[in-house]
């Protein structure tokens, strides 16, 4: 199972239910790596889309306590179990963790896999993710740097070690 997400320099990753950066090449990078693919989220991240609708040409898979949440086109599950269930039936590669704060803790011990885009700027957010250059379990095995109007950015890949 691989997750994918973007940071800022504090590891920021939300503000008020939405992103922190708007960069298209992050959403087209997003796009292509999840297309046809599995994607895991939990409740809030779905209805931080717009309209609240799945993204289209995948299968939204959403997490949520609520036992009478059915919203169109999303398979529900109500806990980390049903999930793992659920997505036997892919090979693991192709199963995403899209988020958010929530939800990459709650998967994080069965993923292999990060595909992080660092922001290099600090923004106000309300929601974070594990600092992965202080955590001995995963390494970066890959850095692409890019650079959008001023904002410098990279996409990097971290794998367990
Ligand atoms: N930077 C990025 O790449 C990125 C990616 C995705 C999201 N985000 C951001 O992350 C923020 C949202 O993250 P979040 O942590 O607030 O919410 P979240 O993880 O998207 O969703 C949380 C919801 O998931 C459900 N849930 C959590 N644990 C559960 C469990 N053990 N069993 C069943 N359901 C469970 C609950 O739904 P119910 O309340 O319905 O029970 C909970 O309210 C937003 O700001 C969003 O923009 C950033």
């Amino acid at each position: 199972m691989n997750m994918i997400l973007s940071v800022s320099l504090d590891w920021g990753i939300g503000k008020d239910n939405d992103l922190l950066f708007h960069v298209k090449e992050d959403m087209q990078f997003f796009r292509r790596t999840t297309m046809g693919k599995c994607v895991v989220m939990g409740r809030k991240t779905l209805e931080s889309f717009p309209n609240a609708k799945p993204l289209p040409k995948r299968d939204n898979v959403v997490l949520t306590r609520s036992e009478d949440y059915s919203p169109e086109g999303v398979t529900v599950c109500h806990n980390v179990q049903e999930v793992l269930d659920y997505v036997k039936k892919y090979d693991s590669d192709d199963v995403f963790v899209i988020g958010g704060a929530q939800v990459y803790e709650l998967f994080m011990p069965y993923c292999n896999r990060i595909y992080l885009t660092k922001f290099k700027a600090s923004k106000p957010c309300d929601r974070y993710f594990a600092n992965l250059d202080e955590n001995n379990e995963w390494k970066c095995v890959m850095t692409v740097p890019r650079e959008y109007n001023g904002l410098e950015f990279e996409f990097t890949l971290y794998e367990r070690k």
